[in-house]
């Protein structure tokens, strides 16, 4: 089985590159970007709720730090749902510069938040959730997202 950090990294990969394909797509058109769109903000969603529900909680519970990094990477995750729900409205009411100024701005939050999490949150909570970590990356994989 892979290891949280391992799992959680795999997973950016995944929904960064349903993101590139996405924004390809809206170059040439809109319309036929939408599902596109609303399965990158599906599947990043899973992504907030595999940290939000378990890592995190695992990682607060573990540490005692719940006002740390934890704290302001919920902060973030807020942020890049509003910026998707702008994005996809967007998309809706097929407005070009509205959807790739909100692209942008995604995905440049995304990419600095995923950077913190890869090179800081998830190499510490390996180290202290260490003992746990297949059980942790099980409850992961089973959360689903309605
Ligand atoms: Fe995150």
């Amino acid at each position: 089985m892979s290891t949280i950090k391992e799992h959680l990294s795999l997973d950016h990969r995944r929904c960064d590159e349903i993101f590139a394909t996405m924004e390809e797509k809206a170059s040439k058109s809109l319309e036929e970007a939408k599902e596109l769109c609303q399965e990158f903000i599906s599947q990043t969603e899973r992504h907030f709720q595999m940290e939000e529900r378990v890592m995190f909680v695992e990682f607060e519970t573990k540490t005692g730090m719940t006002q740390g990094p934890t704290q302001m990477m919920r902060h973030e995750h807020t942020q890049m749902r509003a910026l998707m729900k702008d994005m996809l409205s967007a998309l809706e009411d097929g407005n070009k510069d509205r959807f790739f100024g909100n692209s942008e701005t995604l995905m440049i939050l995304m990419q600095q938040h995923n950077m913190k999490e890869e090179q800081m949150l998830y190499p510490m909570a390996q180290q202290h959730l260490n003992a746990d970590s297949d059980r942790i990356v099980a409850m992961m994989d089973s959360i689903i997202v309605e």
